[in-house]
């Protein structure tokens, strides 16, 4: 089986978990803050703050940036259900917007007109790690004061116009869970340079406790603490951390093999009847998924799993989720992703032969279906 996504692991990361397991410390620790000073590092930030999933590195920002009941926040509906739910953890109203259907990020004229007295952020998210109009959204929200909290969960390595997404804007939101481009297992990162901001969000991270964060950072129990504010419990742990550090170490080759096959698969996917392929610039990106909009879609998806080819949907819009049915959302774009996208495997364990079994499947099926 060709499995559409899955981690690279292996004895180095097994190594450095045996090594925290033997400093018989494994909450947050000296592994935490030393992943956190290499992603501040790669990212030129003065705050990288790393938490237990990107869900909760997106609650937490939109927590502590004080989005509350009777607030909206637009977020595209074409992503998955952990960028939404963190809106409504706030109390908050997720208003969804539609997608642009070159690259299926959020549809910029789609966005103006959703903006209202009640838009306090906006969530893009940043699909398959192709960078979102940043200067537009960035120029539309520092004109109205609203806050600006990437879902970078795809874009780890990815840059816009020569930076790398997570070095600029507002708040950055990173996942490192398994299938990431990078993982710790389960995991996730707020990159940001606001100090104010930091403050809250790193007494929030660990149940608005205060005092406790450095003593824990160099392995020692403070007896005394002081609460200042409602927090969550969602700070990472050494073990998650151990993972990323060696992960960290070898994006590089990560990245490179799933740019190959992500090109490999523009080169022979390209002129199939049938298929449209997004276009990206993996010079400038890291794919996360290889996204395609095929005819008869849910077919070609049963073929490629009878053909031993894992296939996913990234992903269900939210707006036609039953929870979300009273929204009554109209998102013309993302209805027509949604009857045609498929993503085919892409990760970094990939081989070309590999890529070649599913580029063949794929033109089987067209073939057979006539
Ligand atoms: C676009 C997007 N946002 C948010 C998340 C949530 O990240 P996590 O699984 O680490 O909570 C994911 C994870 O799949 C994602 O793909």
């Amino acid at each position: 089986m060709i499995s559409a996504a899955k981690p690279v692991i292996g004895a180095e990361e097994l190594r450095a978990v045996r090594d925290v397991f033997k400093t018989g410390w494994l909450g947050m620790g000296d592994r935490v803050k030393a992943f956190e000073n290499k992603l501040k590092a790669m990212f030129g930030r003065k705050h990288a703050i790393c938490v237990n999933t990107g869900t909760t590195a997106l609650h937490l920002s939109l927590d502590s940036i004080g989005i509350k009941k009777g607030d909206e926040v637009i977020v595209p509906s074409l992503t998955f259900i952990g960028t939404v739910h963190p809106i409504l953890q706030c109390g908050a109203r997720p208003v969804f917007c539609d997608v642009d259907l070159r690259d299926l990020n959020i549809s910029i004229p789609f966005l103006k007109k959703l903006i209202t007295r009640r838009t306090k952020a906006i969530v893009p998210v940043h699909y398959g790690g192709e960078p979102c109009n940043m200067d537009a959204i960035l120029s539309i929200a520092g004109k109205k004061g609203i806050r600006v909290i990437e879902d970078a969960a795809h874009a780890f390595g990815s840059k816009y116009k020569g930076a790398l997404i997570g070095s600029f804007g507002h708040i950055t939101c990173f996942s490192f869970d398994p299938i990431k481009n990078i993982t710790c297992g389960e995991g996730g990162a707020i990159l940001l340079d606001d100090d104010k901001t930091a403050d809250i969000i790193i007494k929030k991270r660990i149940l608005g406790i205060d005092k406790d964060t450095w003593n824990r950072y160099q392995h020692k129990r403070s007896w005394l603490y002081e609460v200042h504010m409602k927090g969550y419990r969602y700070h990472m742990s050494n073990i998650n951390a151990a993972i990323g550090l060696v992960q960290f170490e070898k994006f590089a080759s990560f990245a490179k093999a799933r740019k190959k096959i992500a090109a490999w698969y523009d080169k022979k996917l390209s002129g199939i009847k049938g298929v449209k392929l997004l276009s990206h610039d993996y010079a400038a990106i890291v794919p996360f998924n290889y996204t395609i909009l095929a005819d008869r879609r849910n077919e070609l998806i049963e073929y490629l799993e009878k053909n031993g080819i894992g296939a996913v949907l990234n992903y269900i819009p939210n707006h036609l989720q039953p929870f979300f049915k009273a929204e009554k959302a109209i998102l013309p774009n993302t209805d027509l992703a949604y009857s045609r996208i498929v993503s085919i495997p892409l990760h970094a364990g990939m081989t070309v032969s590999d890529a070649q079994r599913v580029v063949q499947a794929i033109k089987d099926f067209y073939k057979q279906q006539g």
